[in-house]
């Protein structure tokens, strides 16, 4: 290992790096999917909350307050989504990240508190909305603080590939309140997930088009508005990938693009989100007559695209933490098969009872507290 890594800690891993790594990008995978849908959402129950109050658009307030009921739920995901890749972040690159995470302390430590109140300023607006009043400026300052919470993650984990400005950073401050400096490759990696936001949550209205407990007006609505999301998503997407790619030094640019697998994951990630553009187009023609299979096509390739471009991203930290002298494949290794066993007894449990929660979800009808001609 480099010298720019602390000593690695003692305890070897008690896995293989590919079986950690799997299970960490699958998961990953799905918090970036959760973590999208409540940016996007958030975003657009901002729009139609705010058109609702002031053009009094019956539509719109109706529209934002279904996504109101959603909010809380997405939360609960992004949170139980984000817990198990850390721990297999942390296992992984505990050295770098834990450097890192440190480092920003102050800001690291934030996210629980910004995390609990926005959860809390969620359910203060359905109680806003039960009582027909407004709540545009809810979903302003939830928005505003998820988009604080992903700054914080990306800038975390953009610092655990500097080993080269820790101890600088460390001796100027150790109280964790210092920004890292400046990085050509936070800002793009930062965008890619806000854009990405867009897309995928065009691809989740276009879903919530299909339900049929919806009146046909809002159906349509979702399916438009979804559709179009999603269309112009898709090329934003697109156009920040392309960012983030040509931010990353020349280096690590030549041996993602040697590698046997990252070009092809690059590919499969720019043919799932143009594919997702060509999907928003057609509901945006088709509105709520988009036959379902195509509805659920929609929500797969966005997630397809999601987990494309987690696996990339991956390429690119391992990579560039390889060119300054941590290799992740060469740490050592003592399987314990005892743990791996309950450890999969329990994850799988874990994601049963998750599909479980997703489709009682997904069956449930919305109790209908809300008056939506007040809200
Ligand atoms: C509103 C809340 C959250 C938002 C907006 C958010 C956003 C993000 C973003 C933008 C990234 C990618 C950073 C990058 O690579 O540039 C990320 C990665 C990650 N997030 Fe979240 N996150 C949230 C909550 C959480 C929570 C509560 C956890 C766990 C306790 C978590 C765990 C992770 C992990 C482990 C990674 C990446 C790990 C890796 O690089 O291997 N997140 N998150």
């Amino acid at each position: 290992m480099g010298d720019l890594f602390p000593a690695l800690d003692p305890i070897p891993l008690p896995a293989p790096v590919w079986l950690l790594k799997s299970l960490h990008l699958l998961l990953l995978s799905l918090h970036f999917v959760t973590v999208q849908l409540l940016l996007g959402g958030l975003a657009l129950a901002f729009v139609w909350s705010l058109l609702g109050h002031l053009r009094r658009d019956e539509k719109c307030r109706a529209a934002s307050g279904e996504l109101a009921g959603y909010l809380p739920v997405i939360v609960t995901y992004v949170v139980n989504l984000g817990v198990p890749p850390l721990l297999f972040t942390q296992v992984l690159y505990g050295v770098a990240l834990y450097t890192s995470t440190v480092l920003i302390g102050a800001y690291w430590i934030s996210v629980i508190f910004l995390l609990i109140v926005m959860y809390y300023m969620l359910y203060a607006a359905t109680r806003r909305l039960a009582r027909g009043r407004t709540w545009w400026f809810l979903s302003l300052a939830s928005l505003l603080i998820v988009l604080g919470v992903a700054k914080i993650y990306s800038t975390a984990m953009t610092l655990m590939l500097r080993p080269e400005v820790w101890q600088a950073m460390y001796r100027a401050n150790a109280h964790g309140t210092l920004s890292p400096p400046h990085d050509p490759t936070l800002l793009p990696r930062w965008t890619f997930m806000v854009c990405a936001a867009l897309a995928v949550a065009g691809a989740a209205l276009v879903v919530l088009s299909k339900r049929r407990i919806f009146s046909t007006e809002l159906r349509d609505f979702f399916a438009a508005r979804g559709g179009l999301l999603a269309l112009v998503g898709a090329p934003l997407w697109l156009a920040a990938g392309f960012w983030v790619w040509h931010s990353q030094p020349a280096a690590v640019a030549h041996r993602l693009a040697e590698h046997a697998l990252y070009p092809a994951v690059g590919l499969a990630w720019l043919v799932c989100v143009a594919l997702l553009g060509v999907f928003g187009l057609l509901a945006l023609v088709r509105k709520s007559r988009l036959p379902v299979a195509l509805a659920v096509g929609v929500a797969l390739i966005a997630v397809l695209a999601d987990a494309a471009a987690v696996i990339f991203r991956d390429g690119i930290r391992d990579v560039t933490l390889i060119g300054k002298g941590f290799n992740l494949w060469h740490q050592p290794l003592e399987v314990n098969l005892q743990i791996l066993i309950i450890f999969g007894v329990l994850q799988l449990s874990g994601l049963v009872v998750i599909g479980w929660l997703v489709a009682t979800m997904a069956r449930a009808k919305p109790v209908t507290e809300v008056p939506h001609d007040q809200a």
